[in-house]
């Protein structure tokens, strides 16, 4: 078996150190091979993307990803931005389906913006479309109109069988858990989504098992904030799920946390924390390793079929947390501050 690293910029190499030192101590046959993405990839060969790397994203088993972005590369072109080595590995490699659990830890509920009482126990799983939707569809860009005016446009867009894949991915989700599937979308508004809506809904007649709510997506928004608990899976468009998905991490106390997968239709998948590359704290050794960490357990458990690894690890986190150490993302007074690389020791000496 062998894993693509790809650590990208900012925070990226910092947190995947940590993570790879974990996966090599569960398991140590699992080969890994880095390669550039992002603005490290336009540094090394002119393109967020370079060809090789995606052959070795291509070739691997499965694929751990960093973060990418920063500042400097904002005023590139857009095809030549770190965003879009992440944005393009997802559509070439089909990874149509993204995980990304929102689960508060007992030790973090009083990190959390919300009081601890609303959040204690939350645990909720979005899963986001991630190939189609605004993201991809044509026509967009910007021009000038007959008006003589500059006008931007984008296109949100979904096929019938694109919403019945993502779907059945929720209602498998939910069978595996709390059998409750919220999915939301704009119906109300965007033909794209009441379509989504009709789709979903005609999906849920093979669930009776699976109880199928339907939520607009404003609503959506607010009720995470207001009862969280209320949630089991959620599925959503690409659009809606990158924004709850920011939402809801938020509420576990803190987007240093939360790992992600993204799977294609056989299983292989990238797996990324959520967060981004934060680059104003990059090269300090301060950002949080964890979820890279959970990013890795995720992989064992999803792609390379190591469940009993998976848990090793996501029990060695929490071990850390129930020890009192903590990063400054997720530091309350009393507690332990450790650095990126503390944080990565103590999980690895905790799954002695
Ligand atoms: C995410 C990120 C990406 C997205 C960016 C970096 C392109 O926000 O993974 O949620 O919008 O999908
Ligand atoms: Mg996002």
């Amino acid at each position: 078996m062998k894993v693509a690293v790809l650590p990208g910029d900012g925070i990226g190499p910092e947190i995947m150190r940590e993570a790879q030192r974990v996966l090599q101590r569960v398991r140590p046959d699992i080969a890994t091979e880095s390669a550039p993405v992002g603005g490290a990839g336009y540094e090394a060969a002119g393109d967020p993307l370079p060809a090789a790397t995606l052959a070795l994203a291509r070739e691997c088993d499965a694929i751990l990803f960093g973060a990418v972005g920063h500042p400097r590369y904002d005023t590139l072109e857009r095809a030549l931005r770190p965003e879009q080595g992440l944005l393009r590995l997802r559509k070439e490699l089909g990874l149509f389906a993204n995980l990304r659990p929102a689960t508060v830890y007992a030790e973090l509920a009083g990190a959390s913006t919300l009081r601890p009482e609303v959040v204690a126990g939350m645990d909720i799983l979005i899963v986001r479309e991630l190939t189609g939707d605004i993201y991809f569809g044509q026509p967009r860009g910007q021009r000038v109109n007959e008006q003589g005016e500059r006008e931007g446009f984008n296109t949100m867009r979904y096929t019938e069988s694109e919403i019945r894949r993502i779907a059945r991915v929720g209602f498998e989700a939910a069978r595996k858990r709390g059998h409750r599937l919220c999915s939301v979308d704009k119906a109300n508004v965007l033909e794209t989504t009441e379509l989504w809506r009709t789709v979903v809904t005609e999906l849920g007649r093979d669930y009776p098992d699976v109880e199928l709510s339907h939520m607009y997506v404003d609503n959506a928004a607010m009720q995470l904030l207001r009862n969280p608990r209320q949630f089991d899976v959620m599925v959503t468009g690409n659009l809606f799920g990158d924004i709850l998905s920011d939402e809801a991490s938020m509420l576990t106390g803190s987007i240093g946390m939360l790992p992600s997968a993204s799977l294609d239709a056989n299983g292989k998948g990238m797996y990324e924390p959520i967060h981004g590359s934060a680059p104003d704290i990059a090269g300090k050794g301060l950002a949080n390793p964890l979820a890279a960490i959970l990013s890795a357990g995720m992989m064992l458990r999803y792609s390379l079929g190591d469940a009993a690894a998976a848990d090793r690890i996501d029990a060695a986190v929490k071990a850390v947390l129930a020890r009192g150490l903590r990063t400054a993302d997720i530091s309350e007074p009393g507690a332990t501050r450790a650095g990126t690389e503390a944080m990565g020791a103590a999980v690895l000496e905790a799954l002695q």
